[in-house]
């Protein structure tokens, strides 16, 4: 199931992260697609806020790959998760991946971001949600989502709806 939203400024980005982010539990993987200035950052910010994270907390990561967001009080989300915010930029090969510790972003207990997702292919297995943003114009973007597994299908579907409304 694949639905696709047209978003027309920044602040629309972060309310579809948003939409996203309230459907998301622990252990759920999402992995962003689309260059420079797509707004991958951006929708992530919008998922803090659905998962009701500081969303301020999620920012551009300059050298670390994983940013690990929590909550101010409890260090969780009201929902109980935290948020692991990887960019995948700067990372050479897959023993780069390896060693700069990846592959322990993914917990029960937490939603895992990833942008440049498509640097790795095949390091993603369904079940994930899959987003392709792309610049369509100057404050226009493309936001595709892909549903990788059943789990998926069903917010792709709760997303449609919220596109129809
Ligand atoms: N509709 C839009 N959605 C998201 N960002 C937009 C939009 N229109 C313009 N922008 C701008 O594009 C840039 C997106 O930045 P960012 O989210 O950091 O992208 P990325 O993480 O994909 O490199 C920001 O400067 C933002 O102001
Ligand atoms: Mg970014």
């Amino acid at each position: 199931m694949t639905v696709q939203i047209v978003s027309r400024s920044e602040d629309q980005t972060r309310a579809v992260g948003e939409r996203i982010g309230r459907g998301l539990a622990g252990g759920d993987v999402i992995a962003l697609e689309g260059g420079l200035g797509a707004g991958k950052t951006c929708l992530t910010q919008g998922i803090a806020r659905g998962l009701g994270l500081p969303e301020r907390d999620v920012v551009s990561p300059t050298y670390t790959l994983i940013h690990e967001i929590r909550g101010q009080r409890t260090g969780k989300s009201p929902g109980g998760v935290r948020l692991f915010h990887v960019d995948l930029y700067r990372i050479g090969d897959a023993d780069d991946l390896e060693n700069t510790g990846f592959f322990e972003a993914f917990d029960d207990d937490a939603v895992t971001v990833v942008e440049w997702a498509d640097r790795f292919p095949g390091v993603f297995e369904a079940p994930y949600l899959q987003v392709v943003l792309e610049h369509t114009g100057e404050t226009e973007r493309t936001i595709r989502c892909v549903a990788h597994g059943h789990r998926y299908r069903a917010l792709t579907d709760l997303l449609a709806e919220s596109e129809r409304a």
